[in-house]
């Protein structure tokens, strides 16, 4: 029998993860989603994925345009997170943003990001594993990032120092 899904999200909800938004495109075809599934798979050649579920609209828009940017956001974004949850059309108006190589949007305000033309695309059960090629990339200066934990948005809060 498959494992449980409901069990698996609770297990991987127990893994904190910063959130990101994936972009593509230009023009009125700007679009993107929120994505936690993401990582910086090699350096050399430097090669980052993202994992995004079939049902995505933005899925097929990435394809189209060979690339797509990814911005780690600060926890002043949360509610780009939530803008960019929602399926379908995204409404860019009020974010700022730049472009790099690809055309792909930046969003102003983010920890940092990475341009990335898409290198292959590989089977992943319901979701697609999307891997770019990082062609251009930065880090800003400072703030803190938006967590992810347990189905919340959550704040870093600084370690406890160990007890002596
Ligand atoms: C914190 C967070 C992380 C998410 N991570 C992913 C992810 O890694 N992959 C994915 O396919 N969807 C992820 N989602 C869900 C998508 O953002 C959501 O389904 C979105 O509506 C997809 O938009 P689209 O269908 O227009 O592409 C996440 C949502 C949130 C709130």
């Amino acid at each position: 029998m498959a494992f449980d899904s409901k069990l698996q999200r609770q297990v991987f909800g127990q893994f904190a993860t910063g959130v990101t938004v994936v972009t593509t495109g230009t023009g009125a075809d700007r679009t993107g989603l929120t994505a936690n599934a993401v990582c910086s798979l090699s350096l050399n050649p430097p090669l980052v994925l993202v994992s995004i579920d079939l049902r995505s609209t933005t899925r097929d828009e990435i394809r189209r345009n060979n690339s797509f940017a990814l911005s780690i956001l600060s926890d002043q974004q949360r509610e780009a997170s939530q803008r960019f949850a929602t399926p379908g059309p995204k409404d860019f108006s009020g974010l700022g943003w730049q472009t790099a190589e690809t055309g792909a949007p930046i969003l102003e305000g983010a920890l940092a990001w990475v341009d990335c033309r898409l290198h292959s695309v590989l089977p992943g059960g319901d979701h697609e594993i999307f891997v770019g090629e990082i062609v251009a990339g930065g880090v800003s200066e400072g703030g803190n990032p938006l967590l992810y934990f347990a189905g919340k948005y959550r704040d870093v809060a600084p370690a406890t120092p160990p007890a002596s």
